[in-house]
């Protein structure tokens, strides 16, 4: 197995207040993340997701347990060059220029002045933000700000990039820019790790997840693994609509009717394991009636999580209501949001 990018073992943290209150925020979280995958870390307010990323990124000492990128002990000078790091908060201050904002931060990098111009005008274009380069952030939009948090966290070239929430506070089309955005990035070999409560959005960029609640990790593993639900199909025919229960009947456990588009009919199907799945076709062939396919029914990653968490999402909501906001047609990005 090669070497993990992001890994930890038993790392938990407590932080303890003046007046000797104590808030267990983690409490023994292993995590693996291998290089090339995007990784999602999910959980509801308050479940510690941003203080296991601050512990990787060295912010935050772990009380105990260990936590390793790139082989190294996070929070080491070089393990930290490698690493890029969109925050949750984004301020930047409103008289600077976009250039201006990212020369100060390749400074901070130690981005050698040579290479800091050539990477910047690069990093301002990959973010759609070229044309406004000499103009003060005071008067961009938050879309727009949250794309040169975005061009601050890419200025490195970094082998993995930590994303804070990257969806908060953008309307659906700025969310389809930085889809756009990460998605070259990961074209380009970054290992992404995101962390969010916008379901939708780390079903769209995401292909493994991990879901944190009160700082354990309730489930984990690879998105399309934990949205299938075992043995339901959705069956689709194409003729004699009305027979197919009947024939079914006694075949399998449970046959439900679905909506379908015109002239196809539809049925989730419930069996025991793939033999009955099998033999139900054959029941269909064998009666001429003309499957048009069967396909595995998957749960949404709501679904997935509300289980995860114990059906209780408490106080506060986990899941972004904005989310089920229908998502527009890909465009060139919009200026303003
Ligand atoms: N600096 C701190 N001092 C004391 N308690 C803290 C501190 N930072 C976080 N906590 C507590 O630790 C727990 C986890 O907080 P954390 O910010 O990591 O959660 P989160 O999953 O990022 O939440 P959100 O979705 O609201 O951003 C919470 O109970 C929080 O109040
Ligand atoms: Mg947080």
């Amino acid at each position: 197995m090669t070497a993990a990018i992001i890994e930890t073992q038993g790392l938990r943290k407590v932080y303890k207040s003046f007046f000797g209150t104590r808030v267990e925020a983690l409490r023994g979280v292993d995590i693996r993340v291998e290089r090339g995958q995007a990784f999602g870390l999910l959980g509801p307010n308050g479940a510690g997701k941003t203080t296991l990323v601050k512990t990787l990124l060295g912010l935050v000492h772990p009380t105990e347990g260990e936590a390793r990128l790139m082989g190294e002990n996070a929070g080491t000078p070089s393990a930290r060059r490698r690493i890029g790091y969109m925050p949750e908060l984004r301020n930047y201050p409103q008289f600077l220029t976009a250039s201006r904002c990212l020369d100060l931060f390749g400074r901070l990098h130690g981005i050698p002045a040579s290479e800091r111009k050539e990477r910047i005008g690069r990093v301002l274009e990959d973010v759609d933000l070229g044309k406004w380069a000499e103009h003060k952030v005071g008067g961009f939009s938050k879309g727009m700000k949250q794309r040169l948090a975005l061009a601050q966290a890419l200025l490195n070239d970094p082998e993995l990039l930590f994303l804070d929430e990257p969806a908060e506070g953008i309307d659906p089309l700025g969310r389809v820019v930085v889809r756009n955005i990460l998605r070259r990035a990961r074209e380009r070999g970054t290992t992404l790790f995101m962390n969010s409560h916008l379901l939708t959005e780390v079903e769209m960029v995401c292909d493994e997840v991990a879901i944190l609640h009160h700082g354990k990790i309730v489930e984990s593993g690879v998105l399309a693994e934990l949205t299938s639900r075992e043995r339901q199909y959705r069956l689709t025919v194409a003729s004699d609509f009305e027979r197919v229960p009947a024939v079914l009947d006694g075949a399998i456990s449970e046959i439900e009717e679905v909506k379908a588009a015109a002239g196809l009919a539809a049925w989730n199907l419930t069996v025991r394991d793939r033999d009955e799945l099998n033999a139900a076709i054959d029941r269909l062939r064998r009666e001429n009636i003309l499957v048009d396919g069967i396909e595995p029914v998957r749960n949404s990653l709501e679904e997935v999580f509300l289980r995860a968490i114990g059906d209780q999402p408490g106080g506060d909501a986990p899941l972004g209501s904005e989310d089920s906001i229908a998502e527009p047609k890909p465009v060139s990005a919009g200026e303003r949001s």
